[in-house]
């Protein structure tokens, strides 16, 4: 029986809530199956700081680099806003992400049935939403360079450079073209080429790649249009590829068709490592409370056990049993309507576990 062996960084605000429900249902997957999970801590973000004065200290990354794969809370917090960038929590997440390459961020917006009434779009527009978002990671403005606040003529210059090399748009699309053949393969590629030289090759390289997936169907949007059309028309899609900085903001928007940001899970992908942490961030307005929907960080985990460990049978068995927790009507306050029956963090974590239980019996 193999050994898996996940590292665990909770970060900060709620982070530490969700990742200790989602360990414990992954520690209930263990005993129902027979596969062995091990767990190691470590800190990042907000946390790491205040512990050794880094967002990322090298135990961790070390630590990383030795599992099998890594799940993450979320970083951040307005106790360290006051930072600088590179010397925030969030800078712990971004290196991270870099030194462990996971240029692919999947992102799955799925409307759930029972959960339809939450959505913000109305229903018969929200209904059937399943797509993923897959976001380049590693590149894009968020790393460019030359970055930083600067003197020009005594006066204040803000500067971040969007860039992108063919070969970082070429593997993250590639990625984008397989995911989509094995779903409705349908294919949007979104940017800014009727203003931005990067989105101009963005948009070259994706047309040069289609040539290789003839069964793949691929449309082009700018991102201002994308944003429109994904609240206007979201269960057209299947399969969205984009840089760094429009996945992000495309993301979040939705995670919230879905009901809520705490819906959505996440899996950083690299030709070595994998990291899953669920798309919503640190939420300080609500950590601490023991409110938090778990279920963006469960589903995540679900994630971790199709794709870094291959076990399929219990990734579905997740995934079922988190819907069936919604269908029988449970609810943290994020998701709630009338007529529900409210849980918390941990009430939602132990009815998934039973209904986990039963589907895994069945
Ligand atoms: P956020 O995602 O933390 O919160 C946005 C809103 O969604 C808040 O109202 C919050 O209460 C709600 N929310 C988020 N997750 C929820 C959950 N699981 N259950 C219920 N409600 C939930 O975004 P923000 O407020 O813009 O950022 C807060 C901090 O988190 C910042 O420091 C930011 O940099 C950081 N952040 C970190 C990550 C990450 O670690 N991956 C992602 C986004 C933001
Ligand atoms: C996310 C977050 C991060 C990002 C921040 C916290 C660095 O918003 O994971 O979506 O912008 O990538
Ligand atoms: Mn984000």
């Amino acid at each position: 029986m193999p050994t898996f062996k996940v590292a665990v960084l909770e970060g900060d605000g709620i982070g530490p809530e969700v990742v200790s429900s989602a360990l414990k249902v992954l520690k209930r997957v263990g005993e129902l199956s027979g596969m062995d999970f091990v767990f190691e801590k470590a800190l990042i973000g907000g946390s790491a700081i205040d512990h050794s004065g880094t967002p990322l200290p090298e135990e961790t990354l070390s630590l990383c680099l030795e599992s099998h794969a890594v799940l993450l809370g979320a970083v951040g917090g307005p106790k360290w806003d006051s930072l600088p960038t590179d010397k925030r929590p969030e800078k712990g997440l971004l290196a991270i992400r870099k030194a462990l390459d996971l240029y692919a961020n999947l992102r799955p917006a799925k409307v759930y049935e029972p959960l339809i009434t939450s959505s913000p779009l109305k229903e018969d527009v929200a209904r059937g939403t399943d797509f993923v978002v897959v976001r380049e990671l590693t590149g894009d403005v968020y790393y460019g360079e030359p970055r930083g606040i600067f003197l020009d003529d005594g006066k204040r210059v803000g500067i971040n450079t969007m860039k992108y090399t063919e070969e970082e748009i070429r593997r993250v699309v590639r990625k984008a073209f397989e995911i989509a053949q094995h779903r409705r393969k349908k294919l949007t590629s979104v940017d800014k080429s009727n203003v931005l030289e990067v989105s101009g090759l963005w948009r070259m390289v994706v047309e040069e790649e289609a040539r290789n997936y003839p069964d793949v169907e691929v449309e082009h949007l700018y991102v201002d249009n994308c944003a429109m059309q994904i609240v206007r028309r979201p269960s057209s899609f299947d399969v969205i590829v984009t840089g760094n900085i429009f996945g992000d903001i495309l993301s979040d928007e939705a995670a919230v068709i879905t009901g809520s940001l705490g819906m959505l899970p996440s899996a950083s992908i690299g030709e070595r490592h994998a990291l899953y942490e669920p798309v919503h961030g640190s939420a300080p307005d609500i950590a601490g409370k023991g409110m938090a929907n778990p279920i963006a960080t469960i589903l995540s985990t679900a994630m971790m056990l199709r794709y870094s460990f291959g076990l399929k049978e219990l990734a579905d068995a997740v995934e079922k049993a988190v819907e069936l927790a919604l269908q029988r009507g449970y609810r943290t306050p994020d998701i709630y309507s009338d007529g529900c029956k409210s849980v918390g963090t941990e009430g939602m974590t132990e009815v998934i576990i039973k209904a986990l239980e039963e589907v895994w019996q069945k």
